[in-house]
């Protein structure tokens, strides 16, 4: 397959961070890096990063499969990825996407009529400890409410988006649920 330039050069300075004899540590980033720019991780694509890091075909398949936030078809243009594990559901998650399923009007793995939002139920987004979370695309949102799930899904549509959350120290948000 044809690998745009642009990847190439990208994957020279990944492998570049990591000491030569190290080089498989490169294949995650790699991976996110290939998604970036091709939209998925198509299997030509697995076979290229296989052959470029120097791993086994079934290793990238493995990590392609295990990362839920790597894709092997193209999404539309906004996937939403609403982690429902035990530390978001503590937090509120259940309610939140019963609201995000009627604001969107679609259910878990299908896309809005328009063509703009997937919404995908995923495990642990390794956000816990701001839980209740999503990713859209690669944006992380933490402590969502219903109106901040509005205002991200609004900045979507109007093509303003809300920028993504940084984590903080703040611990605050499943304690005071389970207090509750
Ligand atoms: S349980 Fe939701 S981010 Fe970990």
């Amino acid at each position: 397959m044809d690998i745009p330039d642009t990847l190439v050069r990208k994957s020279e300075e990944i492998f570049f961070s990591f000491p030569p004899e190290r080089r498989e540590s490169a294949l995650v980033p790699l991976m996110f890096e290939a998604q970036r720019e091709l939209g998925c991780i198509t299997p030509d694509t697995e076979h290229w990063i296989a052959e470029t890091v120097g791993v086994s075909l079934v290793k990238v398949r493995e990590v392609l499969t295990f990362y839920s936030m790597l894709r092997r078809e193209r999404a539309e243009k906004f996937l939403v990825q609403f982690c429902r594990n035990i530390s978001c559901c503590l937090a509120g998650a259940e309610d939140l996407q019963r609201h995000v399923e009627k604001k969107l009007g679609i259910r878990n793995g299908e896309t809005t009529a328009d063509g703009l939002f997937t919404l995908r139920y995923v495990e642990c987004l390794g956000g816990c400890s701001w839980a209740p979370m999503m990713l859209v695309n690669e944006m992380q949102y933490y402590q969502l409410t219903p109106e901040k799930l509005d205002r991200i899904i609004e900045g979507f549509r109007s093509g303003r988006p809300v920028p993504p959350d940084e984590p903080t120290p703040l611990l605050g948000n499943v304690g005071e649920k389970i207090a509750v």
